[in-house]
């Protein structure tokens, strides 16, 4: 069909978590720049299995950029070349035919490859039973309307519930930091009255966790924001250092 993509992959391979992997080089052919870049994937693998090769192994499961599964690092760049979106939401129709392009996975010290381009990333998961939730009783929907929220607060509050825990920031940060990630997921509790409960021990509980799982320091790069697929603001590490704080000195009163 005319204005198909004919494409060159050097696609990142590793057995298992522990095998040495490589670049291995793939050609796909007859690509709609319609297709999104896991459709482009879908194509290489009916073609692998086809020839008795094994598949890819890639994570995805929305693909419609909610799940935060879709991990990959594209041409160097977490999620590819467009800022907010999602692997799954990038449209071939953002390269160009007889392109190269280099795939790989996640690379951080806190989310092992387990295969290919699928890493691990319980360790986000560990963070969030840290304290990423709020033990109270909320009521009904009907009675959220009862506590009346103020609109900016309402506003940073679903700005950072926006996180979809995809990994971007750790992945692109030259420190392996979650910063970005576990201050959204702070700043969308602390930001609400249903939150005030627990506001000390969930920021101190949570930051511990990311600690203990080998995440680095945040050294203000910046790189996590850019390349966030739901452009999660800086402002959210700001928050969450002032709630650290805050929590640290009323436990040494
Ligand atoms: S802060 Fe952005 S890049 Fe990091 S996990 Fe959340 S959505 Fe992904
Ligand atoms: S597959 Fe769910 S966000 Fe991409």
């Amino acid at each position: 069909m005319s204005g198909n993509m004919n494409l060159t992959l050097k696609v990142w391979r590793q057995k298992n978590k522990d095998a040495k992997g490589a670049l291995e080089t793939h050609n796909v052919t007859g690509i709609s720049p319609d297709m999104s870049f896991l459709e482009m994937f879908d194509v290489l693998n009916e073609k692998l299995i086809s020839e008795g090769k094994e598949p890819i192994a890639f994570d995805h499961d929305c693909r419609e950029g909610i799940c935060g599964m879709c991990s990959m690092f594209i041409n160097g760049q977490p999620h590819g070349p467009k800022r907010a979106v999602t692997t799954c939401q990038l449209h071939m129709r953002s390269f160009k035919d007889g392109d190269t392009i280099v795939v790989e996975p996640w690379r951080s010290k806190a989310f092992p490859v387990i295969k290919d381009l699928a890493v691990d990333r319980s360790a986000f998961d560990r963070i969030i039973a840290a304290g990423g939730f709020v033990s109270i009783n909320t009521g009904n929907a009907k009675d959220a309307n009862n506590i009346l929220i103020p609109k900016p607060d309402a506003d940073d509050a679903f700005n950072a519930a926006a996180c979809i825990g995809c990994g971007a920031c750790v992945a692109t940060c030259k420190n392996g930091s979650a910063m970005l990630f576990v201050s959204a997921k702070v700043s969308q509790l602390a930001l609400l009255p249903q939150g005030q409960v627990e506001k000390e021990a969930r920021v101190m509980n949570m930051v511990s966790q990311m600690d203990e799982e080998g995440f680095g320091n945040c050294t203000n790069t910046g790189a996590c924001e850019i390349e966030c697929p739901k452009e999660i603001s800086l402002e959210n590490i700001a928050r969450m250092n002032r709630e650290y704080i805050g929590a640290k000195a009323k436990a040494k009163e």
